[in-house]
């Protein structure tokens, strides 16, 4: 059990996630976004400030044994607004983290990282990045950051490039990136409980059976998600068909429509 956990993104709907599941996982679980947050037992403390703020992310980390790094800016913007939470944040997390004895982290990177892979590659973590967004160059960049500190200073991060995770797939792509809540949280459980973790990059998602992710390198961590889109295929493509979803266009690349959209710039 961890004694202090700092949840980051603790607003967001993976934070909402985790702060539910990982009640009995830490003795206090320490709650921060930009947004107001307010504890609902002893065992929650919350610290409301900006990621980019690096005095602030100081203070936040000290006196955790482990962060779950779920904030930032979740989807595409245009590079300003991406740079303050996801490029400064996780440098001020990093910085403050080697200051405060080096705990470990599980950073949230995304399969944007490898969005403009086609759908018929499979990939696995040694593949190369091919992001499709400003927003995906950002996770790049924080995968980077792990991997610098981690082989310069020897602090351990499991980088969890996450498809899709939400209650269950909703679009036929999702049927390849779905990854269920369960399956998140026991991997979460997982990175914080092996001995030694290092600074893996793991494939956050389900069972499904067209994945495009290969986590054989990761077995040795002992995740094994428990979930399967194919639960779900019926009632997705129905509902594709239904509103006339176009899945040759979402399927052109694994990032889907984040690698279609034309590049987002600040004034339109
Ligand atoms: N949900 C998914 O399927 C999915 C897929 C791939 C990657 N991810 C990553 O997982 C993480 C959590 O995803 P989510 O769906 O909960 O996103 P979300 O947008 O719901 O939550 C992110 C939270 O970060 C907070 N935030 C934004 N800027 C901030 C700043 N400058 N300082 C402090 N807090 C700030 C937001 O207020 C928000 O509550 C994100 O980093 C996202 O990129 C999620």
């Amino acid at each position: 059990m961890l004694k202090k956990l700092l949840i980051t993104g603790a607003a967001g709907g993976l934070g909402r996630l985790a702060r539910e599941n990982l009640a009995d996982f830490a003795e206090t679980l320490r709650l921060t976004d930009i947004t107001a947050l307010t504890p609902v037992s002893d065992a929650e403390e919350v610290m409301c400030g900006d990621l980019g703020d690096s005095a602030f992310v100081d203070r936040l980390v000290e006196g955790c044994d482990g962060i779950l790094h779920l904030g930032g800016i979740s989807v595409e913007n245009h590079f300003d607004a991406i740079l303050n939470a996801n490029i400064v944040g996780i440098h001020n997390l990093y910085s403050a983290a080697q200051k405060h004895g080096q705990p470990r982290i599980l950073f949230a990177s995304s399969n944007h990282t490898i969005g403009f892979h086609k759908p018929s590659t499979r990939l696995d973590a040694s593949s190369v990045t091919r992001p499709d967004s400003y927003y995906g160059v950002s996770k790049c960049f924080g995968e980077a950051v792990a991997s610098m500190y981690h082989d310069k200073l020897g602090q351990e991060t499991a980088i969890v490039r996450i498809g899709s995770c939400y209650p269950q797939p909703q679009d036929v792509r999702m049927l390849s990136t779905w990854l269920s809540p369960r399956d998140f949280m026991a991997l979460t459980r997982q990175v914080f409980r092996v001995p030694v973790l290092g600074c893996p990059v793991i494939y956050g998602v389900s069972a499904n059976k067209d994945t495009w992710w290969d986590n054989h390198a990761v077995k040795h961590l002992g995740w094994e998600p428990q979930d399967s889109s194919e639960t779900y295929r019926a009632q997705v493509e129905a509902r594709a068909a239904e509103q006339g979803q176009t899945p040759d266009t979402l399927l052109q690349y694994q990032g889907g429509n984040f690698a279609l959209a034309p590049l987002m710039q600040k004034d339109g």
